[in-house]
């Protein structure tokens, strides 16, 4: 069985309590279909080119056509000019065959052209329809599903299809009518050496049609191995300095062996099967031909059909043989195509869990506007939530929790007590099993995905750089911002110091994942997108968990001063920095245990005493 349908099956466990991906992956999937089936979707990317497919197929045709009416220039030489032993009859065979050599060359250009045109252009859309499709999926698919996984399938399926559209199929389509045309033309020549074509043609095809199914099945296998490897290698180079912190070279470089190998066994077996196919029609095809030459010479020793006769027909039977061998070949990797067809098409036939109602309902759209001070900014209802990968654990539950249009308010509670997860649950990442979020009293799920994700601005836990410039990063929040405005933003989050001092400024490349800076540097980075997104809700997780203690209180400062207007949450576990806010909810175990102040808290709340307790002792002892 292969990885894709282990894990296939793995999820389809872990989803019998929701129906979202299941649907996707049901039993009648294109998998268990026949190869053409999975391959027709993909006609719908070709349609769009029909004028160039018209000429492509047009050129092909021209160029078969020519090919065909070569063996009549064999023949003519050989009748014409050898056995009627004149040199002027001979020259001008000669020049037309040269004529239809050019004509050849003059089709094949716009044939080749034209097909790999095709698959490249083709492969092109596809890529980018899968990649769309991808970056709009609800977040808890790619907890299910690798991303070197994902990356294979936008890179190798999408190549392998390529190289089926621009040049298999139409390998395959003119062997087809040279096929169809040599049977033709050998009919025309000689009928009795013929029927011993016609008899063999089924001969080849059968161990074509038997090795070509194992072929399809290990293609896939061997596509998949090839996926794990890429995966594997991506995620150890990404932590390479965990692995030799560890001192883990060895172990990893046996694990990746093993993977290596792993691939290497599939491909073995499928390199065998197609050997196997190979050996069969070559050995079918001129088994054949050497017996037909026999038969065919012993004709024209008898005087029953001329020597240019049976160089024309050898000349078609190699072509009718060549055309069976290519289809046999193009057939396996039309085999393995459709394999790729099919997991590009179950990418392409997901629906995203996540998706924006059909009509969705307005905001108030300004600040100034003043969002109804009655109406509760941020509010959570009687909300149950579990993570679609653990569905037996509740991460939060019955939540209930309002926030008012500009309050601060802080989470706290021990790790994994939920509080990342109300951010998610906010920007709509997951949606609740129960209960629901509502923003200026309008349920989350009412309003386009687009409008609620404008009005938040989040610093995550973890602060995530992409690999480009500091400018770019800061712009991430604003993509039309000026550049004093990203300058202003980055100077308000206390980072403009140290990017200065960097070897190009603002112009300065952060390598993969921000990897160039400091921890606290990639957090000031963060910080200073989300003032220059200047959202209405402001999400701060952890904000300022790694920065030192001078420039968390500059950074402190800067938030302060961000937060006046704007409702905010902040997530801490230094609770020196939410002693102020207007409300404090301290959670634990996916539960609200109290809400309050610093100080109400202090007398009411157990578990907050405790965690003050333990803080404010510690920072005393320090
Ligand atoms: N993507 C996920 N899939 C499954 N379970 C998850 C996922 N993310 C978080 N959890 C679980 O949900 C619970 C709450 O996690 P959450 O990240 O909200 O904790 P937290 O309060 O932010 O903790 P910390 O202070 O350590 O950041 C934890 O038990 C965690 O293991
Ligand atoms: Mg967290």
């Amino acid at each position: 069985m292969s990885q894709s349908q282990h894990s296939q099956q793995h999820s389809k466990k872990k989803q019998t309590s929701q129906n979202e991906l299941s649907e996707s992956l049901s039993d009648d999937s294109p998998l268990k279909s026949s190869a053409y089936q999975s391959l027709l979707p993909i006609l719908s990317f070709i349609k769009p080119y029909r004028r160039q497919v018209s000429l492509a197929l047009f050129f092909l045709l021209f160029t078969a056509t020519v090919s065909l009416s070569l063996g009549q220039g064999v023949k003519m030489v050989i009748d014409n000019g050898f056995i009627a032993g004149s040199s002027d009859q001979l020259t001008q065979t000669i020049l037309v065959l040269i004529g239809m050599i050019c004509l050849l060359a003059f089709g094949t250009f716009f044939r080749f052209y034209l097909m790999s045109w095709l698959g490249e252009r083709v492969s092109a859309d596809i890529r980018t329809a899968v990649f769309n499709k991808i970056i709009r999926l609800h977040p808890s698919y790619f907890e299910e599903n690798r991303s070197g996984e994902l990356m294979s399938r936008l890179t190798t399926d999408t190549t392998l299809l390529q190289s089926i559209i621009g040049s298999s199929f139409s390998m395959a389509l003119r062997s087809f009518f040279m096929l169809l045309g040599g049977l033709v033309m050998l009919f025309v020549t000689n009928f009795k050496l013929t029927m011993i074509v016609v008899v063999c043609v089924p001969l080849i095809l059968v161990p074509m049609l038997f090795f070509g199914r194992r072929v399809r099945d290990l293609a896939s296998t061997s596509q998949d191995a090839i996926a794990d490897i890429g995966t594997y290698a991506g995620e150890i180079i990404q932590n390479i300095k965990v692995v030799q912190s560890y001192n883990h070279e060895i172990l990893e470089e046996q694990a990746f062996g093993g993977e290596v190998e792993k691939a290497f066994e599939v491909a073995k077996k499928r390199i065998m099967q197609r050997s196997f196919l190979f050996a069969a029609v070559i050995l079918l095809t001129f088994a054949a031909i050497s017996v037909m030459l026999w038969v065919g010479g012993m004709d024209v020793l008898a005087g029953n059909m001329s020597g240019g006769e049976l160089g024309a027909f050898v000349f078609y039977a190699i072509m009718v043989a060549t055309s069976v061998a290519t289809v046999a070949e193009v057939y396996g990797e039309l085999q393995r195509a459709a394999g790729s067809a099919t997991r590009l098409l179950e990418l392409l036939s997901l629906e995203s869990a996540i998706t924006s109602p059909q009509s969705s309902l307005l905001l108030p759209n300004s600040r100034s506007e003043n969002k109804s001070e009655s109406i509760a900014a941020i509010g959570f209802n009687n909300l149950d939530f579990y993570y679609p990968s653990r569905p037996d654990v509740a991460a939060l539950k019955n939540i209930n929790l309002t926030i008012e249009q500009g309050q601060t308010v802080a989470l706290v509670g021990p790790s994994g007590a939920g509080k990342t997860t109300m951010f998610e649950l906010l920007q709509r990442f997951y949606d609740p099993q129960q209960g629901c979020v509502l923003l200026h009293g309008i349920s989350i799920k009412q309003l386009s995905l687009s409008q609620l994700r404008d009005e938040m601005g989040m610093v995550p836990q973890h602060p995530v750089l992409f690999s480009s410039d500091v400018m770019h990063n800061i712009a991430y929040g604003k993509p039309d911002a000026s550049k004093d405005e990203i300058i202003d933003a980055a100077k308000r989050a206390h980072a403009h110091e140290f990017i200065k001092q960097l070897p190009q400024g603002y112009n300065s490349f952060l390598g993969e994942q921000g990897v160039r800076l400091s921890g606290g540097q990639k957090q000031r980075v963060a910080i200073a997108r989300a003032i220059l997104k200047d959202p209405d809700v402001l999400l701060l997780d952890e904000a300022t968990s790694a920065l030192d203690a001078q420039s968390e209180f500059h950074v402190q400062a800067a938030l302060n001063e961000l937060m006046v207007n704007r409702t905010t949450i902040i997530i801490a576990h230094r609770l020196a920095t939410v002693i102020h806010a207007d409300k404090i909810v301290v959670m634990d175990n996916g539960k609200i245990i109290d809400t309050g102040t610093h100080q109400t808290l202090l007398q009411t709340s157990s578990l907050y005493q405790r965690l003050c307790e333990l803080q404010f002792e510690q920072g005393k002892s320090e």
